[in-house]
């Protein structure tokens, strides 16, 4: 018997989990040396970090905005002034590049009969081109723009049930943001924790079911 049954879907979060948000600034390495793993990570601290107090403030703007802000944060902290790899940095991550594992993985859910759609904070343009550049295949690119407020709000996780037609419990989502992950678990989601990066578990309310350190640890806990 499969560790985790009865799921019809297979929703997952988009970066950091289907989409390698570090790829942006490793592919500028040549030009910031060593600043490009301190950028990168300052980058993706301050774009979720603009996420939830723009969500508390009542001031959302679409998460493309989010990213460009918190680069400039980012770029200001390394001290990188350089308006032309500004412009190469988003380039790249607006159509970022999908962890290597995600398009068989995702191929084996589908032909085990699971709806496969992503759920994500992005904006639909950045969504649809990270989506069209890894050649993957989705029965949903469900952004939160529509609700207008960021994940961890319910509405988001909502979205999903609705989008999809399938009752929560029916749901296996996936986030390899512990946050995101927890979060969706207290919503009523059937939760696996990618813990692509080794982190301790959240103190948070919410239970996932399970903890995988990359995709292909799914398959087998659907049975599939
Ligand atoms: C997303 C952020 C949380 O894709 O990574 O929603």
């Amino acid at each position: 018997m499969a560790a985790i049954d009865n799921i019809d879907a297979c929703v997952f979060d988009a970066y950091g989990t289907l989409f390698d948000v570090t790829s942006a600034a490793s592919h500028c390495q040549e030009e910031l040396g060593e600043k490009w793993a301190p950028l990168a990570q300052v980058w993706r601290e301050k774009q979720l970090q603009y996420s939830w107090l723009r969500s508390l403030m009542g001031e959302y703007v679409p998460f493309w905005q989010i990213t460009q802000d918190a680069l400039d944060y980012a770029m200001a902290t390394q001290g990188v002034e350089n308006d032309e790899l500004r412009k190469k940095l988003l380039d790249i991550y607006f159509e970022l590049d999908a962890y290597p594992e995600v398009p068989a993985v995702l191929k084996t859910l589908k032909a085990g009969g699971q709806k496969v759609a992503t759920l994500s904070n992005g904006s639909p343009d950045m969504l649809q081109a990270a989506v069209d550049n890894a050649k993957i295949d989705l029965d949903g690119v469900i952004s939160v723009d529509e609700v207008g407020i960021f994940k961890p709000d319910p509405r988001i996780y909502q979205l999903a049930v609705d989008q999809l037609e399938t009752p929560k419990e029916r749901i296996c989502f996936m986030s390899s943001n512990a946050w995101d992950a927890w979060a969706a678990a207290n919503f009523g989601f059937q939760v696996v924790w990618v813990n692509r990066f080794g982190q301790p578990p959240e103190r948070l309310p919410g239970e996932p079911r399970d903890m995988i350190s990359d995709l292909n640890g799914l398959p087998p806990l659907l049975g599939l």
